[in-house]
């Protein structure tokens, strides 16, 4: 990275006058570098959920919260919804920096349906999981799995080793995905279909069934492409830093990207779209009113959120969520159905935007607000959702590691902390503890 160094600030402590360069941002924020601070003066700084503090110059993913912006690459996400979608054509954009010419991106595609597959040893473990086994323990275990049949792929520093171990993750992360949900519901595996392209191969190897004819809508494939499109990368969010924290140790991508799955099942992350289905079906099936779930959401005694509303940094309206209540509705309008959580979860927004709770604390509808809907409509099953956010982020991990390992300045991630405990104290022997 350039060393955009521009300004200086100043720390006074203890009579001290510590100077510190300042970096600015490609939208002209600033950062007050501290990371010689410690060695300097052996002084740390104290940040515990790291909300002000930059882990990482990246130019990968911009987000403008106060504007409610996302661009990949600096093209902005609105430009993505378009009639054919392709999520593999951004994949290759996020992990490479550039948008493929119609020659690389054959030759992306190509790569992924050769590694389609998965090996036959890792196939038959799936008839040993539990068949009721939460599909994101499915996919982590599995990631880290591929270090076990793709062994050579895991050396770090060779561009084709990358290329070879990033196609395969992203490939059957796919497959991995929709035989967790084939084993849930007790189908036969079926096996990828090469002549099928990303998104209609998911959607196959997750519905079709053997001798029987699977048509896959267009309307169905193209929401597909849109709702990973919108998952793709989201900068230094909550998994991407557990990706980066352990790519850090130089830990391989398989590795580093199960370790993304495990954050991002947090319902406060990527688990949200799951807690936002069963409160809107709490609220359908008459369990509590739109009103109550407000109620409860603003009542300090309760630990009740209203999931799927409020972010770290969008402080306006998060923009995957309009493209994806745009998307939900034209879904409805194609297959000429509708559903009727939609209607409860604009009721939910439109109450939530004359209330004064929502309004000064800026909590406006994030991604997992309407993604849940349009999932629905594509026939996804709820505990399914969350994989499908972690196979949309897959390629934004990729390329956040990528960009980590590429960087010459990059160390292990060791930060310190403030001891609070005893100092000096004795080992007691048992018989003196009374
Ligand atoms: C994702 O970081 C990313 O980029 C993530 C993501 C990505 O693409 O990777 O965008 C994906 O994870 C989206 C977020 C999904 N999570 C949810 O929908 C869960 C519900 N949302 C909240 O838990 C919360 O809004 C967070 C976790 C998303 C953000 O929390 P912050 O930034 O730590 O804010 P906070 O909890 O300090 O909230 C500030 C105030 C508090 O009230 P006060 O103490 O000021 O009185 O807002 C309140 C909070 O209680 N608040 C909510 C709320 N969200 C915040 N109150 C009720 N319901 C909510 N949803």
């Amino acid at each position: 990275m350039s060393e955009n160094i521009s300004k200086k600030a100043f720390l006074e402590i203890d009579g001290k006058r510590i100077e510190l360069p300042v970096l600015t941002a490609s939208d002209g924020s600033q950062s007050v570098d501290v990371s010689k601070l410690y060695d300097s003066h052996g002084i740390t700084t104290f940040d515990p959920s790291l909300n002000s503090t930059s882990i990482c110059q990246s130019a990968i993913t911009y987000i403008d919260g106060d504007k409610g912006t996302l661009c990949y690459r600096g093209i902005p996400i609105e430009q993505f919804d378009r009639p054919r979608p392709n999520f593999i054509e951004v994949s290759y954009l996020l992990i490479f920096g550039t948008l493929p010419t119609r020659q690389e991106l054959t030759d992306f595609r190509n790569r992924l349906t050769s590694h389609e597959l998965l090996h036959e040893g890792l196939r038959r473990q799936f008839g040993d999981v539990p068949p009721k086994s939460p599909p994101m323990a499915i996919l982590s275990a599995m990631f880290s799995q591929l270090a076990c049949y793709h062994e050579k792929f895991l050396p770090l520093g060779d561009e084709e080793l990358f290329v070879e171990a990033a196609t395969r993750l992203i490939s059957k992360a796919r497959t991995i995905a929709a035989y967790a949900y084939r084993r849930s519901q007790g189908l036969p595996f079926t096996y990828p279909d090469p002549a099928l392209l990303y998104c209609a191969n998911f959607l196959h190897l997750m519905f079709s069934i053997p001798y029987q004819q699977y048509i896959i809508g267009e309307e169905i494939e193209s929401a597909m492409n849109l709702v990973l499109i919108l998952h793709a990368d989201h900068e230094q969010n909550c998994s991407t830093t557990a990706v980066r924290t352990v790519g850090s140790a130089k830990a391989n991508l398989f590795a580093a990207c199960a370790a993304g799955v495990s954050a991002l099942w947090g319902p406060l992350h990527g688990g949200a779209n799951v807690e936002v289905m069963k409160m809107l079906e709490k609220i359908y099936s008459g369990g509590m009113t739109a009103e109550d779930c407000i109620a409860a959401a603003k009542d300090k005694t309760n630990p009740f959120k209203l999931f799927g509303f409020g972010h770290r940094v969008y402080k306006n309206y998060d923009p995957r969520a309009k493209i994806l209540q745009a998307a939900a509705e034209r879904v409805f309008a194609q297959l000429r159905t509708n559903d009727p959580l939609l209607d409860i979860a604009r009721k939910l927004e439109e109450l939530t935007l004359k209330d004064s709770y929502f309004i000064d604390r800026k909590l406006y509808p994030n991604v997992d607000f309407y993604s849940g809907i349009l999932l629905r409509a594509i026939g996804i099953p709820t505990n399914m959702f969350t994989v499908i956010f972690a196979l949309g982020r897959l390629p934004g991990w990729i390329a956040q590691w990528k960009e980590l390992h590429d960087s010459p300045s990059q160390k292990i991630m060791r930060p310190r902390q403030i001891y609070t405990g005893g100092i000096q104290k004795n080992y007691v022997p048992i018989e003196k503890r009374g």
